[in-house]
């Protein structure tokens, strides 16, 4: 399988790192690179890449001439790029499937890995959705059944953290807070988790609000969740521990949480869709509120793996999902 990861920016430098680490057990035989806005700080990156196996393309041109020799593209750009060479994709014979990122809603069905697998099966184009909509639609999956069954509704407030820790562009020096811009979910994250759920049939009443702040290390999120029926603290646990996608911790401070990840994930990254501070969970009836912490991109990369492995190996895809989740989610930070 030939894969090409077009945008070497933070997501898709650690994916191209990814397939070159796992490439056996992902069956990949050749990665390919693409950095279409070459710059001369940046060239370290993309010799490293080399060294490691990669094949490597400068230059805003070079994309077209390798999308029909790809089995699989990672369009990791952002700004509306993937969504404008989607057709271009859409036409390529040989190309088994393509991914885009968080941004670009749009570009395809959009995905979170445990949640809607089975969105995958008809979808050529696949949007892995952003890493609060992974943290939250996994934490509500966990919680309140495959299909939300047992969800009357949730409140989610997302305290972001201001730019990613490999860049400066969008620091913030004091809390900003988000305009509600959708009359019914609030930010777009919820929306984002509704659209993701209507892909596999279910309607969740989840609205969000969004506050930035002055942290580059990781988001966390406050949830407030309306069972239909009475759950106490100790069964919420037990559901997030049974989760294979979720991790716990029992700091309260994503300093240290961060560490762990940087010490004992892949690249410095924590793979698990969110990691829910344990012994912070407050249960009054059916209402349960609490804290976790979520990953910036780890989450994400994850999924795009998983969304790889189900449009190349149909057959044996459950198995190298859970390899995948084996070799890179740590249950505890
Ligand atoms: N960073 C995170 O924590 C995170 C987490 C989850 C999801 N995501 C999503 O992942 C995607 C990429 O994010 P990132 O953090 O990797 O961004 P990034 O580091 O800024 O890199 C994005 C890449 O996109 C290309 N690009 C940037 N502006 C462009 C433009 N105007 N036109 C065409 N190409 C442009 C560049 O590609 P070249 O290298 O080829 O020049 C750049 O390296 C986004 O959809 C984002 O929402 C990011």
């Amino acid at each position: 399988v030939k894969a090409l990861v077009v945008g070497l920016g933070n997501v898709g430098t650690t994916l191209a790192n990814l397939l070159l680490r796992y490439r056996s057990l992902l069956g990949v035989t050749e990665v390919v690179v693409v950095k279409g806005q070459p710059i001369p700080w940046r060239e370290p990156d993309l010799e490293l890449l080399r060294r490691r196996g990669a094949t490597v393309h400068r230059g805003p041109d070079a994309l077209d001439d390798l999308i029909d020799g790809a089995d699989f593209v990672f369009d990791c750009r952002k700004e509306g790029a993937p969504r404008a060479t989607r057709a271009r994709y859409e036409a390529a014979p040989r190309l088994r499937g393509a991914c885009a990122q968080g941004s670009e809603r749009g570009f395809g069905v959009p995905f979170v890995s445990g949640v809607n697998e089975a969105a995958l099966k008809a979808a050529r184009t696949v949007q892995v959705a952003s890493c609060n909509t992974h943290g939250a639609a996994s934490l509500l999956r966990a919680l309140a059944g495959p299909r939300l069954e047992e969800l009357e509704r949730a409140d989610l407030v997302v305290v972001r953290r201001s730019e990613d820790l490999g860049a400066s562009e969008r620091l913030v020096g004091a809390s900003v807070v988000a305009r509600h811009r959708d009359a019914e979910a609030g930010t777009h994250h919820a929306a984002d988790v509704r659209r993701l759920f209507s892909t596999i049939g279910v309607e969740p009443a989840v609205v969000s609000s969004d506050v930035t702040t002055p942290s580059q290390l990781m988001h966390a999120l406050r949830f407030h969740v309306a069972f239909r029926s009475p759950v106490a603290v100790a069964e919420a646990v037990e559901r997030i521990a049974r989760d294979p996608l979720l991790a716990t911790t029992m700091k309260f401070d994503s300093n240290g949480v961060f560490e762990l990840g940087r010490r004992y994930g892949f690249q410095g990254r924590i793979y698990a869709h969110a990691v829910v501070v344990e012994n912070n969970l407050l249960a009054h009836g059916p209402e349960l509120r609490g804290w976790a912490f979520v990953p910036q991109e780890g989450n994400t990369l994850l999924s795009t793996l998983e969304a790889f492995v189900a449009k190349t190996r149909p057959d044996d895809a459950a198995d190298l999902r859970n390899a995948l989740r084996r070799e890179l989610i740590e249950p505890r930070w």
